[in-house]
């Protein structure tokens, strides 16, 4: 039998999602891989034990972690979770790293091989296991199907013997993977559509949707893409005149939609409470930034908050609310990354330290916080 693989219930009040699906579990299997699912891990994604069973993996308790070689995750595991794993397990999930240097820390003592998901670099052969790709796609579409929910009127222009409903105004900020596909949807439901972001990139992105680009194309903007393809931090005199350019043309929106993030940064704030006040009597605003800090102002975490007198959905993890979809595609993500370390003649996983990929995405290992940008390179204790 090859290494056991523990695939982890997510503890974490919100998280409705999985790390492995029947399909990920048949791929490992192939791998020479031994399958241990924790009872109900499932269950808020679809997928009852019982077809976990079918392909091929067992069923078990979270003492079943203690004999794993590998685990499964969506979030970083807790203290209490670490506690129940073996010192030398490789653990994978979405480590929210930035700020939380302690769990880091207790993770690299607690000798774990730990690997953060969504550190993954933004090259070709990384594309299918781009976790933050999967799941913001998921997101910018459960974006505009939450914000079409609370919007007493009909997305679409409908010509009607009764009379004429004209189409919902959308303003999509942030032209990222979540926002273009808010677009996408927005677009589908048959909203008239505008977008904005600092990246020139995204100018022809969001007009290749059909959509209308809104933003101050100066000197800074045409130099505010990374050779990674994020944003940077805009100047405060570029923020200023964004600032301004939206406040005129937010007046207008029915339903603001934010997506804007900058790695390892607090979200940028972009959408005042003056231009909440400025919006139209109904009007509905979905901030997808809110776990890092929000774009709109007044945002509450969780919640749907009237603000200044527009609803601002501020929903955390909403990937997760369309959780069996985004399970399949972040379990998919794992698998293939697990692959890259997995010795298929023998069933070993064992990170080759080399590989870019691992470079990436290791935060500990032997001990250590090994990854540069969170420490690494010292020795724990030193
Ligand atoms: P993200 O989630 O970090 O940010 C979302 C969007 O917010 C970005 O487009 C960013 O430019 C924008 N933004 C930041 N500050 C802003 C501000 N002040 N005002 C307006 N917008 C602001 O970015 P995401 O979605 O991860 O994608 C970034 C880029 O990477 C995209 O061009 C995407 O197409 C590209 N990408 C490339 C991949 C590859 O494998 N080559 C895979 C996935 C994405």
């Amino acid at each position: 039998m090859g290494n056991i693989v523990f695939v982890a219930r997510e503890l974490a009040g919100d998280e409705t999602r999985v790390a492995a699906s029947p399909e990920t579990v048949k791929k490992m299997k192939a791998l020479g891989l031994d399958i241990v699912v924790e009872a109900g891990a499932g269950k808020s994604s679809r997928i009852p034990d019982g077809e976990y069973e079918a392909a091929g993996a067992r069923i078990g308790s979270i003492g079943a972690a203690a004999t794993a070689d590998v685990v499964l995750k969506v979030r970083r595991p807790s203290e209490d979770e670490i506690g129940q794993y073996k010192s030398g397990a490789v653990v994978i999930a979405i480590m929210d790293p930035y700020g939380n240097d302690e769990a880091i820390a207790g993770m690299a003592r607690a000798g774990l091989s730990s690997f953060a998901m969504e550190l993954m670099p933004r090259i070709t052969r990384a594309q299918s296991m781009d976790v933050l790709s999967s799941q913001a796609n998921l997101a910018g579409y459960q974006a505009v199907i939450e914000a079409a929910a609370v919007y007493d009127r009909a997305m679409p222009m409908m010509m009607t013997a009764a009379g004429t409903v004209p189409a919902a105004k959308v303003f999509v900020m942030g032209a990222g993977v979540a926002g273009l596909q808010a677009i996408a949807t927005a677009r589908r439901l048959g909203a008239a559509v505008s977008a904005t972001d600092v990246r020139p990139a995204a100018k022809e992105q969001v007009a290749s949707l059909g959509a209308k680009f809104i933003a101050v194309e100066d000197e800074e903007f045409k130099a505010a893409e990374t050779s990674g393809g994020y944003a940077k931090e805009m100047s405060a005199v570029y923020q200023a005149k964004q600032a301004a350019l939206v406040a005129e043309h937010i007046a207008k929106q029915d339903i603001v939609i934010t997506t804007a993030l900058i790695p390892g940064r607090p979200a940028p704030k972009l959408v005042s409470r003056e231009m909440l006040k400025s919006m139209k009597p109904g009007a509905v605003a979905v901030d997808l930034a809110v776990e890092r800090g929000g774009n709109i102002e007044g945002v509450k975490p969780g919640k749907v908050a009237d603000v200044d007198g527009v609803r601002v959905i501020g929903f955390a993890n909403m990937a997760g609310r369309i959780a069996a979809s985004a399970s399949a595609l972040y379990a998919k993500n794992l698998v293939t990354f697990l692959e890259t370390m997995t010795d298929k003649a023998t069933g070993t996983v064992a990170p080759n330290l080399e590989d870019e990929l691992i470079r990436a995405t290791m935060l500990t290992h032997g001990g250590a916080v090994v990854h540069p940008a969170f420490g690494g390179a010292k020795k724990e204790g030193n």
